[in-house]
C-alpha cells in the first residue's frame, strides 16, 4: 500500500480508537477530486460517541497530527477529508518504481501455488483457426501475469491428436493420398483429405464404418495405423511450432488427447466405484439431470472413448502430477457445456479440487465481418495474418521512417504486437471482429499506438542523454497531470493482480491505453526538456518510470516494446 495512505490510516486509528482493519474498511475515495484523496465517514462513530457525525469530523481534524507533511486534512460535513501532499505522493511512488525497475508490480504471493494453463490446443489435421489464436494469445498473457505474481506456471498444449477423425484420415489417406502432394504441404493436404472424406461419405456410407474400424485399430495399437498417425501428428506439430516461434511462445507440455487415451481406465474404474455411470441407448453416461445438465457421455456404443473422457483423465493426471492450485482451460465459449459437465463429474467423483478447475472462456472471432469458414481459417491463413501484419508495418515504416535502424526487427515486433493486442483489448467473453484498419491504426486504441508511445518515452531519454536520478525536486512535478500520471503508475500492481484474479489480460491492455493517453496529453501540454535544469531533471524521472511501467505492461501481454519506431 502507498505509505501515505498507511500514515493516514495510522492517524485515524489513533484519533478514533478503531482498529487499523476497521479504519481501512471505512476509508473511502471521494467521488470528486476537490474532496481530497481519501475521506473518512463519521456515521459509524456517531452512535458510539453519541454525537452528530459532523461534530465528530471536526474533533477528528483537531486531533490529527499532520506534522509528517504527508497530507493535510479538513472536515466536510460528516466526513473527514484527506488531501495527500502531491509532491510527497509523487516522490513515494516514483521512487518505488525507480528502485524496483521491471520488478515493480511483481510479488511472491503465488509462491508454491502452481497454475496450469491449458491453451492454444489446436487439432491435428483440422484448421488452426483464429479462435485458437485467441486462446493462444490470452493463455500466453495469463502465463506471464501469473509468473509475475510468483506462481509456478505450467503451460500445457492439449493437442487434439486423437479421436475418430483419425480413422477418417487413415481411410482417406490410404484411398486418395499421394505422398508427393502430402510432402509439399502436409497440414493443408491432410485437411483436404479430411474434407474430401466428408464429401464422399455423404453418398458412400460405408466410409464412416471403415473409419470407425480404423480408429478402433488405432486405439488397439495396431502397427501400421500407429505409424501413420505418428507421422500425421509430428508433421502437424512442426507446423504449429512454426507459428509459436513467430509469436515467441513455448509450451512445457504437449501431452494431448492421445496421451490420456491410455489413462482412461482409471477414470472408468473410479466412475464405477462411485456408481456414477449408467447405460443409456447402449452408451455409458453419467446422468446429470439433477444439475440441469444433459448426460455426460463417457463411452460410445462402439467402445470408442471420447473427448470428454479424455478430459476427465487429463484433469486427474494434472492434479496428480502438478498438485495444482488452479487449473485453467482457455477455450472458446462454445465448449461451456462440455466443461460444466467435466467439472461436475469430477466433483461427483469426490474430487474437491474440481472447484479449482476453471473454464476461462472467450467469445467468437469474426474476421473482417465474416465468421470464418473452416477453410479460410486454416493454419496457413493464420500465418498469413501474422505475415500480412508484419508486411503492412514494413510498408508504413518505409514511408514514415525509412532510416529506422533494425527495421526488420521492429516490423516484426510491431506487426505481431498489433495482432496480439487486438485480441487482448476486448474483454475475453466479448465477440471480436478482427479488422485490419483498427488493428494497425497507430492513433487508435492499438498495439502500435502503445509501442509508439513507449518509443517516444525512449526517444526523450536519448535526447536528454544524462543519467536519470531519483533525487529530484518533486515540487516541480506535483501538478495536476503529473499527479494523475502518478496515480496510474501507483495502480499498476493492483491492475496486474486484478487481471490475474479475473483471468483477464484485457484489464492490463485497458490500463496501458489510459497510461499512454495521460502521458501523451501531458507531452502535448508540457515541454519536458527545457532550460530549467531542475524541472527537466524531475520530469525526466517521470518519463523514465512511465517508460518502465509501459514496457512491463506490454511484456505482460506478450508484446515487445521497441525503443525506436
Ligand atoms: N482441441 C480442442 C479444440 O480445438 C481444444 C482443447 C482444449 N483443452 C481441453 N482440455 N479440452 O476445440
Amino acid at each position: 500500500m502507498n505509505p501515505l495512505k498507511t500514515e493516514i490510516i495510522k492517524q485515524l486509528h489513533l484519533s478514533t480508537a478503531l482498529s487499523v482493519a476497521e479504519v481501512e474498511r471505512l476509508l473511502e475515495v471521494p467521488p470528486r477530486e476537490e474532496l481530497g484523496d481519501y475521506a473518512f465517514p463519521c456515521f459509524t462513530l456517531s452512535k458510539a460517541w453519541r454525537k452528530p457525525p459532523n461534530v465528530i469530523a471536526q474533533e477528528l481534524v483537531a486531533k490529527t497530527d499532520t506534522t509528517s507533511g504527508a497530507f493535510s486534512t479538513a472536515a466536510a460535513g460528516p466526513y473527514q477529508n484527506f488531501y495527500l501532499s502531491k509532491s510527497k505522493y509523487v516522490e513515494t511512488v516514483l521512487k518505488e518504481v525507480f528502485i524496483k525497475q521491471h520488478d515493480y508490480g511483481s510479488n511472491t504471493s503465488g509462491q508454491g501455488k502452481t497454475i496450469i494453463i491449458d491453451y492454444s490446443s489446436p487439432n491435428i489435421a483440422k484448421p488452426f483457426g483464429i479462435g485458437h489464436l485467441r486462446s493462444t494469445v490470452i493463455g500466453q498473457s495469463l502465463y506471464l501475469i501469473f509468473k509475475k505474481l510468483g506462481h509456478p506456471v505450467v503451460r500445457v498444449n492439449h493437442l487434439g491428436d486423437w479421436g475418430t477423425q483419425f480413422g477418417k484420415l487413415l481411410v482417406a489417406y490410404r484411398k486418395w493420398g499421394k505422398e508427393e502432394e502430402y510432402q509439399k504441404n502436409p497440414v493443408n493436404y491432410l485437411y483436404e483429405l479430411y474434407t474430401r472424406f466428408h464429401q464422399e461419405a455423404e453418398s458412400a456410407t460405408q466410409l464412416e464404418d471403415q473409419a470407425r474400424e480404423e480408429f478402433r485399430k488405432l486405439e488397439l495399437g495396431e502397427k501400421e495405423n500407429t505409424k501413420l498417425w505418428r507421422k500425421f501428428r509430428e508433421i502437424s506439430l512442426n507446423e504449429f511450432k512454426r507459428i509459436y516461434d513467430i509469436l515467441g511462445i513455448e509450451f512445457d507440455s504437449y501431452a494431448g488427447e492421445a496421451f490420456y487415451d491410455s489413462k482412461i481406465e482409471v477414470v472408468l474404474k473410479e466412475l464405477e466405484e462411485n456408481k456414477l455411470t449408467e447405460v443409456s441407448q447402449e452408451a455409458l453416461v453419467v446422468n446429470l439431470d439433477k444439475f440441469n445438465l444433459p448426460p455426460c457421455l463417457i463411452k460410445k456404443k462402439d467402445e470408442a472413448t471420447l473427448y470428454t473422457t479424455r478430459d476427465l483423465a487429463a484433469a486427474m493426471y494434472r492434479r496428480q502430477t502438478y498438485d495444482f492450485h488452479k487449473s485453467l482451460y482457455v477455450v472458446g465459449s462454445a465448449q461451456q457445456l462440455h466443461f460444466q459437465q467435466v467439472f461436475k463429474v469430477l466433483e461427483l467423483m469426490g474430487h474437491a479440487w474440481a472447484k479449482d478447475c476453471i473454464h476461462v472462456d472467450f467469445g467468437w472471432v469474426k474476421f473482417e465481418e465474416q465468421i470464418l469458414s473452416t477453410r479460410s481459417g486454416h493454419i496457413l491463413l493464420l500465418e498469413d495474418v501474422l505475415r500480412r501484419s508484419i508486411q503492412l508495418v514494413r510498408e508504413i515504416i518505409a514511408e514514415k521512417n525509412p532510416d529506422l535502424e533494425e527495421k526488420e526487427k521492429v516490423a516484426n515486433q510491431v506487426g505481431i504486437g498489433a495482432v496480439v493486442f487486438a485480441f487482448l483489448s476486448r474483454r475475453r467473453q466479448k465477440d471480436f471482429d478482427f479488422k485490419w484498419e483498427e488493428v494497425l491504426n497507430f492513433e487508435g486504441e492499438s498495439g502500435p499506438y502503445l509501442q509508439y508511445s513507449h518509443a517516444r518515452l525512449c526517444s526523450l531519454q536519448r535526447k536528454y542523454s544524462r543519467p536519470i536520478s531519483s533525487e529530484v525536486d518533486f515540487q516541480k512535478i506535483a501538478g495536476r497531470e503529473e499527479y494523475q500520471l502518478t496515480k496510474l503508475l501507483e495502480n499498476f500492481p493492483e491492475t496486474v493482480k486484478n487481471a490475474a484474479e479475473q483471468y483477464e489480460p484485457h484489464i492490463i491492455a485497458n490500463y496501458l491505453l489510459k497510461l499512454a493517453g495521460v502521458f501523451n496529453t501531458y507531452y502535448q501540454n508540457v515541454r519536458i526538456i527545457t532550460e530549467d535544469e531542475t524541472a527537466t531533471k524531475a520530469k525526466m524521472l517521470l518519463v523514465y518510470v512511465t517508460q518502465i511501467v509501459l514496457r512491463e505492461g506490454l511484456n505482460l501481454l506478450g508484446i515487445k516494446a521497441p525503443e525506436k519506431m
